[in-house]
């Protein structure tokens, strides 16, 4: 009986150790995030809040990663800035496209799209190797992906036409875009921008106008300091990636907008992402369609999107996602400024 005892306080012992080597373990991780994205919190009990989150995502991500290891999902997870956020929190405020109301009455002001006929298009498109891509930014803790994607397409639109690569500014379009429907960080809708820049004469730099995550009162547009302009935008065929494919090849870096409800989380790194969730066709994230390519492994095609997450998330910024599914439904609603 009493080795039993033994036995049972042993077991006990090296459980509780084990355990307790666990804790320093997940301590040492939290530790490690809150010193690489320089987190501070503003009191104990904030801070075990977001500890708990942490360890719950990491304890996911490591999870995902030992599939992916086993050939079980063709993408990685990682460890991002956004670790200590819960999903809900993440996805109320890391979106924010909108069709708002109306939306009809502005595509219609769109032109179409029209894909070249008698031209062989690429295997493979990536313009930020043809510098037409501006650096990846970050929206914060606002839902305005719509004026990322906005400035994006037109900063490709504007280096295409004039061999200048220029940041524009996001914020310019927050302020003052409400009258044209969009809701500042709660939403908007890019084909209502092109249309705001038309109507203004143009949009100011990032750095005449820079972005700070927040609505303000008014709009601080600078007339005279014009960085580039739009006379509308083109509309492509919703739901033909082949037009989409033709039009990314051929014009430039693409507004699109995706389902990203189920970026496994907020914590996508590398590989083509996949997931049965993603796939439903609900767009709610305006992204930069930048490219697109073949994965030779997996025989994958994939589109190449810029996001507006900051650098920690993703392939430094950027998600590749498959291609001939319509996935997220990004080929629903694609569309790039006229200059
Ligand atoms: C890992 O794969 C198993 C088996 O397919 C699955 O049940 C589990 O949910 C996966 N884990 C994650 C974090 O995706
Ligand atoms: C994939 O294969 C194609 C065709 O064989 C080739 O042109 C391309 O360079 C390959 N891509 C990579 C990344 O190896």
């Amino acid at each position: 009986m009493w080795q039993l005892f033994v036995v049972g306080l042993l077991s006990l012992s090296i459980a509780l150790r084990i355990s307790h080597a666990a804790i320093v373990e997940d301590s040492k991780h939290f530790q490690q995030f809150k010193l690489v994205y320089n987190k501070h919190y503003a009191s104990d009990a904030e801070e075990r809040k977001r500890e708990r989150i942490f360890l719950k995502h990491f304890a996911f991500i490591e999870e995902h990663n030992q599939n992916f290891t086993k050939g079980l999902t063709s993408f990685e997870l990682g460890i991002n800035e956004y670790a200590d956020v819960s999903e809900e929190e993440f996805a109320s405020t890391m979106s924010g496209s909108d069709e708002i109301y109306d939306y009809p009455s502005v595509l219609k002001q769109g032109a179409t799209f029209i894909p070249p006929a008698n031209v062989e298009l690429p295997d493979m498109v990536d313009w930020r190797e043809l510098g037409a891509v501006t650096a990846v930014k970050k929206q914060g803790r606002c839902g305005s992906c719509w004026a990322f994607a906005t400035t994006g397409a037109l900063e490709g639109q504007h280096f295409r036409k004039t061999s200048k690569l220029v940041s524009l500014s996001e914020q310019n379009l927050l302020d003052c875009t409400i009258t044209y429907g969009n809701k500042g960080c709660n939403g908007g809708n890019k084909e209502r921008s092109f249309l705001y820049i038309r109507d203004n004469g143009g949009i100011n730099a990032a750095t005449v106008y820079p972005y700070h995550a927040q609505l303000d009162a008014e709009c601080l547009f600078d007339a005279s300091a014009i960085a580039a302009k739009s006379k509308g935008f083109v509309k492509i065929t919703p739901d033909d990636e082949d037009a989409l494919k033709a039009a990314v090849a051929t014009v430039g870096p693409i507004a699109v907008k995706i389902n990203a409800k189920c970026f496994r989380k907020q914590f996508y790194r590398q590989g083509v992402f996949n997931d049965e969730l993603c796939e439903e066709r609900k767009p709610n994230h305006a992204m930069l369609l930048v490219g697109y390519g073949r994965d030779n492994t997996t025989n994958t095609d994939y589109w190449i999107l810029k996001n507006s997450w900051g650098v920690s998330w993703g392939m430094d910024g950027y998600i590749n996602v498959p291609r001939h599914v319509n996935f997220g439904g990004i080929a629903m609603r694609p569309s790039y400024p006229l200059v």
